[in-house]
């Protein structure tokens, strides 16, 4: 275990009263603050917006879906957020290590630490099945610029994509090519090419998907598409389809795994978190709405199910694409930009991985990213042949890469959100989560202690209580 001689313990003195530690990160800080919220916007808009979260409300039924995760974007998602970016700005080292100093500094068990470790194994298991998906993106890129999908049908547009992922060495080639760029970014540290980056694309990603959006509500099936993701039906709402809402918020925000950590361990003192958090979620959550308002259209005009899994996006948008002027140009510049987004979101998956190599096996940042990716990269070969060769492999009905997306997402991430406002609120002093979130003892803080102290964890909890079925159980349903 290293310790830093210069990653922490500076104590400074404000207004004569003594302040916690503020350290500084020894992997640096954001240029301002409008470079991080470029970051952290950067990790949480990305796949999770335009292909998880259309296929799933596709999935578990439309409208009372996207109501269940609006409401766990507000009541949960928001001040998880705000609790994880502070653990991370007090903290500023690896989650890990953070954890361990945060807890050391309360006067709590070194068990927090195992909080970071989780996150860092959620971050490789998300990591390695997302540029699976991040590949088939970057196929699609190239495959819509050739014009095939020119006058496509839906069947020959499905057909495509089938092709696509039953072909492994296809799969294997844009995964690797993925990964390498991932890794290569890492290696040269997050904060050089991802500000510039993420400054132009996201706005140029915004912009096209509100061009989709215009396109398939004139050409498309706007009103029912409307009613679909809107008009909840409260019948369709199952433990499951909470369950999904909730790992969904976590997954689209960022959270619960230590990537919004690390992101706030490099956020200057002097920061709104509220307002940094808010601003997050705000476009986080646009994003993911507009690529509904894009694609449910396309799949009610074409009679395509909603239901249609992770592949949805790659069998719908592509008919759009094929049939109006220009769709080879703009559709493969939409892909372009999806994995920019995929590419912002990734590099934060393995961010927390590499800063612990880099501290506590004092590895380069160039040796750490290639043996984090190296070993991603390996593990994502289970997700690629979930899609052919090893199709008919399946644990609790799941192939390899269903059941890391479903146990990641649905449990380690909610199961770490919990654990960071038990944590925050539970274990850390009021003074000490007052001072980072920079707020008065008024009005806003308490809501936020509020949420974080009983509601999140409350609702988290029962959650995941009711999946595993022991709700069921004990009330004698089933
Ligand atoms: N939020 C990203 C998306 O929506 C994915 C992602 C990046 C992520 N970092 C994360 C998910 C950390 C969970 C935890 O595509």
């Amino acid at each position: 275990m290293a310790d830093f001689p210069d990653n922490g313990r500076k104590m400074t003195k404000d207004n004569g009263i003594p302040m916690a530690t503020r350290r500084t990160s020894v992997h640096g800080e954001w240029s301002s603050r409008f470079a991080f919220i470029l970051a952290a916007t950067g990790s949480a808009v990305g796949l999770g917006n335009i292909w998880r979260f259309p296929y799933l409300t596709g999935e578990n039924g439309g409208g009372a879906f996207v109501l269940v995760y609006m409401l766990c974007v507000l009541g949960i998602g928001v001040p998880i957020m705000m609790a994880e970016i502070m653990l991370g700005r007090r903290g500023r080292q690896s989650p890990i290590n953070t954890m361990r100093t945060l807890a050391q500094e309360e006067g709590r068990s070194p068990s927090w630490q195992y909080l970071g470790w989780m996150g860092m194994t959620a971050g490789f298991l998300i990591l390695s099945f997302y540029s699976v998906v991040a590949g088939w993106t970057l196929a699609y890129v190239f495959r819509t610029a050739s014009g095939v999908f020119t006058g496509a049908t839906a069947d020959g547009v499905q057909s495509i994509f089938s092709s696509l992922i039953a072909d492994p060495e296809r799969l294997l080639a844009w995964h690797t090519f993925f990964m390498v760029m991932t890794t290569m970014v890492v290696s040269r540290g997050v904060k050089s090419g991802l500000e510039q980056a993420v400054r132009f694309l996201m706005p140029a990603l915004f912009l096209l998907l509100l061009l989709m959006v215009g396109y398939a509500m004139n050409t498309g099936a706007y009103d029912q598409a409307i009613d679909y993701l809107f008009k909840p039906d409260f019948s369709k709402v199952t433990g499951q389809v909470v369950l999904s809402a909730m790992g969904q918020a976590f997954f689209s925000l960022s959270l619960g795994m230590g990537a919004i950590m690390i992101y706030g361990s490099y956020l200057s003192h002097t920061a709104s978190i509220t307002r940094m958090t808010f601003i997050i979620a705000l476009m986080d959550t646009s994003v993911a709405l507009l690529a509904g308002l894009a694609i449910f259209p396309l799949v009610f005009a074409y009679g395509l199910q909603p239901q249609g899994g992770p592949g949805l996006i790659f069998m719908t948008l592509p008919i759009a694409f094929g049939q109006m002027p220009g769709g080879a140009v703009f559709g493969s510049a939409f892909f372009l930009l999806l994995v920019f987004a995929a590419w912002t979101s990734s590099i934060s998956l393995m961010e927390p991985i590499v800063t612990w190599l880099v501290e506590n096996k004092r590895m380069t940042r160039v040796k750490a990213s290639t043996l984090a990716g190296g070993a991603i990269w390996l593990f994502g070969i289970g997700s690629l042949l979930s899609f052919n060769l090893w199709s008919e492999y399946k644990l609790f009905n799941k192939t390899f890469f269903d059941l890391t997306d479903y146990v990641t997402s649905n449990v380690m991430l909610p199961l770490g959100g919990l654990l960071i406002a038990v944590f925050a609120v539970w274990r850390m002093s009021a003074e000490s989560s007052r001072s980072e979130l920079g707020l008065s003892d008024g009005f806003g803080y308490r809501v936020w202690r509020f949420l974080v102290r009983y509601l999140a964890p409350v609702a988290i909890i029962l959650v995941l209580i009711q999946v595993t079925g022991i709700l069921a159980w004990v009330t004698g349903r089933s």
